[in-house]
């Protein structure tokens, strides 16, 4: 029988970042003692150690590492063609050659994301689970999360570095989902309703300025649908994935209870803001979902962010006059 996990000090990256910002604080309460990489001198919540530094810096990873039982690597670029080789990817390979050289870090966790599945943009199994071969769609984001996985994977193989991938599903928190599914918010994620605006109607609202929740359909007009996942859901795996013996040598899907279709969402933000309902056709997105029974089974993974909750919590959000951060759209 291999021992069992001892985690005390964990190092972590993209602390200050949407998810990382989120985990700090729990791993505090739960007596982690935490190291926190500090990039660009971004606000970090509080944790026993700050470190600054830049995960391009070949020679972090000693320092970062030393005295250290884990790791959470949540740091990472997103779309940028500039920086992600030298960010995400080489990022995660001199992490994790650290964790091999140094020999102490029990438990490497590494955020993956379903964009290395190319979900929406091609057809896929439904529901698709972790056995999909890594095949993102379009993009160095996607690029870049299939080359960490691909190094996460061969250090396991190669050296048995105990490394667990958790692949989250598009990342909801604040009140983004009124910013993606609203034509008034910010526009956030894909598609951009106002780029793609044809119909008289859906101008006619765009140039007067006007509000609407966002249906998005299938040319046939059945609704779209799509699984994401709520913050306080991919904190929860985090948490539950840390210290984990089982969750060693495996990759989870993390998503919501369940997918949502555009019908639904957009007639439940209708009626919770009292604003008309305007349906897009988009021909180009494929309708996804996450088996996520590896996670519930392994991990004791137990979701409790649906769309209506995830909803609720963004119309709360607003009402509490609370001021949006934006974060990057891409997973
Ligand atoms: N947000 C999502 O929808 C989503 C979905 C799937 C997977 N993920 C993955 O989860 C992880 C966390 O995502 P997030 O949404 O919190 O990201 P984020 O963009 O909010 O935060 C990323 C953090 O990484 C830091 N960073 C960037 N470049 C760095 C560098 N060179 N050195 C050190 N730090 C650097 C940034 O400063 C930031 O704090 C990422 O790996 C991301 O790919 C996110």
């Amino acid at each position: 029988m291999s021992k069992e996990l001892v985690i005390k000090n964990i190092f972590i990256t993209g602390g200050s970042g949407k998810v990382g910002s989120a985990v700090i604080p729990e791993l505090m309460k739960a007596g982690y003692k935490v190291r926190a990489l500090r990039f660009d001198n971004e606000e970090t919540p509080e944790v026993t150690e700050i470190m600054d530094g830049d995960l391009r810096d070949k020679t972090l990873a000693k320092r970062a590492l030393k005295d250290m039982d884990a790791v959470i690597h949540l740091g990472n670029c997103k779309e940028n063609r500039e920086l992600f080789l030298e960010s995400n990817v080489s990022g995660t390979f001199y992490l994790i050659d650290e964790a091999k050289n140094c020999g102490h870090i029990q438990q490497f966790i590494q955020a993956g994301s379903d964009a290395r599945a190319g979900i929406y943009y091609y057809p896929r199994p439904f529901p698709i689970d972790e056995n999909f071969p890594h095949a993102g769609y379009p993009g160095y984001y996607p690029l870049s999360k299939v080359l960490e996985e691909t190094i996460c994977e061969q250090m396991r193989i190669q050296y048995g570095i105990p490394i667990t991938v958790l692949r989250f599903s598009w990342v909801h928190g604040q009140d983004d989902i009124l910013a993606h599914a609203t034509l008034k918010g910010p526009q956030w994620g894909v598609p951009i309703w106002k780029e793609i605006a044809e119909t008289p109607e859906q101008k006619r609202f765009v140039a007067e300025g006007l509000d609407a929740a966002c249906r998005m359909d299938h040319v046939d007009g059945t609704p779209g649908m799509r699984h994401i996942v709520g913050l306080p859901d991919v904190v929860q795996a985090v948490m539950r994935a840390i210290g984990n013996k089982a969750a060693i040598g495996k990759a989870f899907a993390i998503a919501a209870p369940s997918p949502f279709t555009y019908d639904v969402l957009s007639e439940y933000i209708s009626k919770k803001l009292d604003i008309p309902v305007l349906r897009f056709s988009v021909p180009e997105f494929n309708d996804f979902r996450h088996d996520i029974s590896f996670a519930r089974s392994v991990l004791g993974y137990a979701p409790t962010y649906d769309i209506f909750k995830i909803v609720d919590e963004a119309v709360a959000f607003r009402k509490a006059g609370k001021k949006r951060i934006d974060t990057k759209y891409i997973g």
